[in-house]
């Protein structure tokens, strides 16, 4: 990844911060995109002291941007732009991040776009009728359609990337011992059998972030477009996942709701 850029969402954190460790590794730079300055500051320290690198990050050029950040089954909330907290960060903020920084990525070709979605996009549905749970609000459900969202907007995206030297692929990362079970409640007297189990049974950062570097820097993925990835292999999606005319209206209606016209 010698005199490559890459930028990761939610990097001070989780598989965000091993991945940006991982690839600081490999030689690459990477741009934190973090919403906390002092949290990224010192994940950022925590690295340069990790790998011995330096802080330099001006770059003309973006040769892989990781679409990380994300929170899990939140209770209702709204972003500040007001949508529901869920779909907002996890699939509308990339949605926008990722458009803008398009014409960028496309100018740094070869080039490539990491999108971290979750298994549990199985139990989540597009229902276009109430993106927002102004209806009804359920927080796994809403989790679940963010994640199935992030793998439509791959779909979608490969499409129209088509020839452009750009490509995207998407992943499950497994089950991550992260930040990311913050809203999640254990009772205080189950939480050291929690802690026991997760430390048996979850993956380490490290372990999670493998996928995600493995499609931010291999080169045998070079030009392999729009596909879902876990444990670094090829994964099957369900028809859902991969619904092209579902795709499309998503791709649709998320511009209208970040306000982009193109
Ligand atoms: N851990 C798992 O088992 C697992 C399984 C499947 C998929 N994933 C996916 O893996 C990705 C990384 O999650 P993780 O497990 O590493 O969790 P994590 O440790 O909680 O990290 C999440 C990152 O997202 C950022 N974030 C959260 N809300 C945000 C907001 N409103 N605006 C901007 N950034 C925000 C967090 O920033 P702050 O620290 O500032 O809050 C943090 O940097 C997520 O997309 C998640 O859905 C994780």
């Amino acid at each position: 990844m010698r005199g490559k850029t890459v930028i990761v969402t939610g990097a001070n954190s989780g598989i965000g911060k091993a991945t940006a460790a991982a690839i600081v590794k490999l030689q690459g730079r990477v741009i934190m995109a973090c919403r906390n300055q002092a949290r990224a500051e010192e994940a950022a320290r925590d690295i340069r002291q990790e790998t011995g690198a330096d802080g330099g990050q001006e770059e003309p050029r973006l040769d892989v941007l990781i679409n990380n950040a994300g929170v899990y089954q939140c209770p209702y909330t709204r972003t500040e732009d007001g949508f529901e907290m869920q779909f907002g960060v996890n699939h509308l903020g990339h949605f926008l991040l990722t458009n803008l920084l398009l014409d960028l990525l496309k100018r740094s070709a070869p080039s490539r776009i990491v999108v971290v979605s979750s298994k549990l996009y199985k139990h989540g549905d597009i229902n276009f009728e109430d993106l927002n749970s102004e209806q009804f609000y359920d927080k796994a459900f809403a989790y679940s359609r963010s994640k199935l969202a992030n793998l439509l907007f791959t779909c979608e995206l490969a499409c129209r990337l088509e020839g452009s030297g750009v490509t995207v692929n998407a992943l499950t990362p497994g089950i991550v011992r992260t930040n990311l079970g913050r809203h999640v409640h254990i009772p205080v007297l189950a939480k050291p059998l929690f802690n026991l189990l997760s430390w048996g049974l979850f993956k380490s950062p490290e372990d999670g972030a493998q996928t995600s570097v493995y499609l931010a820097s291999c080169p045998d993925v070079d030009g392999v477009q729009g596909k879902c990835f876990a444990d670094c292999k090829p994964l099957d999606l369900l028809g859902k996942a991969t619904n092209q005319e579902v795709a499309s209206k998503l791709w649709d209606i998320s511009e209208v709701m970040v306000g982009i016209t193109t």
